[in-house]
């Protein structure tokens, strides 16, 4: 089923909080349709994930909020771990993905969901997967929020998908830019002069 775009509705706050609203042109997702969407999406991944060994394994920092909400609507028994993949690095070359946190848990035979906040160009949920694979797990299913299909470079797409949204340059309710706005709680788009003047700020949507 393809997965809602952001749309107004009646009932949800869409104007940017004030102390935001200079950066931050707009909500795209409200705090209301997350919370709806990612109860819905709970519920999905419960039914297929029914009495299996699940582990949730989750990419560092973004998902914090999504994946925070999303498995206290899950009941049923789970393991949470988490990998941290970055194009940042000593030593890496443009483009070059790298490993800042390792799998803990033994994936072996087991059902694993792989939760990201954005499927962009794709690159860091193909890494990911790659090495996920190499570990053998019985089944692997992917859970993004946000699908932006427009920038993607891999032939990636995920199983479970919060909203599928334009190309803009998003940020809140995990999302960053220059490790800022995390702590939003709806998913806003920056202004586009906030990330054409800073100067040295660190993004993957540009
Ligand atoms: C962001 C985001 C995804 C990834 C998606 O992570 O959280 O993991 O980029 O982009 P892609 O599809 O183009 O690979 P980032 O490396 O910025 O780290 P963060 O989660 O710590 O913000």
């Amino acid at each position: 089923m393809k997965p809602p775009a952001p749309s107004a509705s009646a009932g949800t706050s869409r104007r940017v909080p004030l102390r935001w609203r200079d950066e931050v042109g707009g909500v795209l997702i409200s705090e209301q349709q997350i919370a709806s969407r990612v109860r819905q999406l709970s519920r999905l991944i419960e039914r297929d994930f029914r009495g299996r060994e699940m582990v949730i394994v989750s990419l560092l920092t973004g998902t914090i909020m999504f994946l925070a909400d999303l498995i206290r609507h899950i009941s049923l028994p789970l393991r949470l771990d988490f990998i941290g993949v970055s194009s940042y690095g000593a030593g890496t070359k443009p483009g070059e993905l790298i490993f800042t946190k390792e799998l803990r848990l033994d994936v072996r035979a087991r059902d694993v969901l792989l939760v990201d906040d954005i499927l962009d160009t794709g690159r860091t949920m193909t890494h990911a997967l790659k090495k996920l694979r190499s570990l053998k797990p019985r089944r692997i299913r992917t859970c993004v929020l946000l699908d932006k299909p427009a920038r993607r470079v891999k032939k990636i797409s995920a199983d479970y998908v919060g909203f599928e949204i334009p190309d803009h340059f998003v940020v809140g309710y995990g999302l960053d830019f220059g490790e800022r706005f995390r702590n939003l709680p709806f998913v806003g788009v920056l202004r586009r002069r906030v990330y054409e003047t800073t100067v040295g700020s660190v993004s993957r949507q540009t």
